[in-house]
């Protein structure tokens, strides 16, 4: 049987990274894997997380198997994390939470929903989008067409393109959005674009499903979330796809949830139902350690304000690292990078030609995907002067 599979190109971000490590130039600088790293280049266990694994090691007396929607203090506070305490479908008992192994597990249990509501769905992804989005949705059958979202040449997004092919979608199609920290570009939308697509999706009776992968890294944890919750308070149906792997770098234990908001409590649990029977089919049981983590830090006074501290850290390290790059880059007079400041998170797209991501990489070890997509993270005060001086080199 096995002799009748065929070999698979290799990842092209994982093959970055493979060449990556065996470069033997000193210099060298990754900034191709999406990952948060400090200013020594490392991604760091955060103190609450540490604090959380000693408290439950003391603690934790069984390993049987978790009930089939996870961890119940986690699922809460998930809730309460995305739409904020209070929110109008929390207080109408509309939201419910099922945890999944990480947001990739999360976006795939909702995609396998989405298929045993209307078989061969259609999903509206970004262009461009994380390319991991592709196999997530047409994985649970769903079909995908885009709709223009960052313009290359104007260096923002393109609303006018986005809301004019959207004009297509019928209803019940899917309208999936980036939260906040688009991945790959880092535009994001402003208040009132996420107010004319909260109108386009009731018009045209749209479904969103909002990918949440970096709450707290771009603007902080309530301030991401505006848009997103602004549109739960107005639309009947929503889910929501949340990540605990960056913004409580929890990468490795697979933390995350999917989240359905319904027209009303019953159908909220259905769905809950759904999901967690979709779950079973495929992986049985969610893992326990890394929602416990979330969970105790969510719902600990202590835990959370040491969390939320170095979140904060986190992200001002991220936005100074943005602001010091177009500092240098513009200092010749010569270039405009200006937009690398109006974006969030740990993405930009430089914008640059296939050659010059060459030369770089084959020149001065820098390594960075075909996209030009860059990762704002791996630069540090240590390297940043390498990088520009690099980067202003092959221009
Ligand atoms: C846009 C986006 N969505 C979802 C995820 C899912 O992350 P994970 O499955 O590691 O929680 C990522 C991770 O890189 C992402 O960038």
């Amino acid at each position: 049987m096995l002799e009748h599979l065929e070999n698979l190109p290799p990842d092209p971000i994982l093959g970055l990274s493979a060449a990556y490590h065996e470069d033997k130039n000193p210099n060298k600088i990754d900034l191709g894997v999406g990952v948060y790293k400090d200013e020594t280049g490392m991604t760091p266990i955060m103190a609450a997380v540490h604090e959380a694994e000693e408290r439950l090691l003391a603690s934790e007396q069984s390993k049987s198997y978790l009930p089939q929607a996870g961890v119940a203090e986690f699922n809460q506070g998930v809730l309460e994390l995305v739409f904020g305490r209070g929110h109008t479908v929390l207080n109408a008992g509309r939201a419910v939470s099922v945890q999944a192994p990480g947001g990739c597990g999360a976006l795939r249990i909702g995609a396998e929903v989405i298929n045993r509501s209307k078989a061969g769905n259609t999903v509206w992804l970004s262009d461009p989008s994380w390319p991991n989005h592709y196999p997530l949705l047409q994985g649970a059958d769903l079909t995908i067409r885009t709709y223009p979202y960052y313009d290359m040449a104007r260096r923002d997004i393109d609303f006018a393109a986005m809301l004019s092919a959207l004009q297509e979608a019928t209803p019940g199609d899917v309208l999936l959005l980036h939260g906040c920290c688009h991945n790959p570009c880092g535009a994001d939308l402003d208040a009132a674009q996420w107010q004319a697509l909260t109108d386009l999706v009731l018009e045209k009776a749209l479904v969103p499903y909002i990918d949440v992968a970096y709450q707290g890294l771009a603007q902080g944890l309530d301030e991401d979330a505006a848009g997103w919750r602004q549109m739960a308070s107005q639309v009947p149906e929503m889910l929501v796809a949340s990540s605990c792997s960056k913004n409580f770098g929890l990468y490795r234990e697979r933390a995350g949830a999917i989240l359905f908001v319904a027209a009303d409590s019953a159908q909220a649990e259905t769905a809950k139902m759904q999901a967690m029977n979709a779950a079973r089919q495929i992986y049985s049981m969610p893992p326990s350690h890394g929602a416990a983590i979330a969970g105790l830090i969510l719902n600990s006074v202590d835990l959370r304000q040491s969390w939320e501290q170095e979140l904060q850290a986190m992200r001002d390290r991220v936005n100074g690292m943005r602001d010091k790059l177009v500092q240098r880059l513009e200092a010749g007079g010569q270039y405009d990078f200006g937009f690398i400041r109006k974006q969030f998170g740990l993405f930009s797209f430089l914008g640059i030609t296939s050659e010059q991501i060459q030369r770089l990489r084959d020149e001065y070890a820098i390594y960075m995907v075909g996209s030009t997509r860059m990762n704002v993270a791996g630069l540090t005060p240590d390297n940043i002067d390498y990088f520009t001086d690099s980067l202003l080199a092959v221009l």
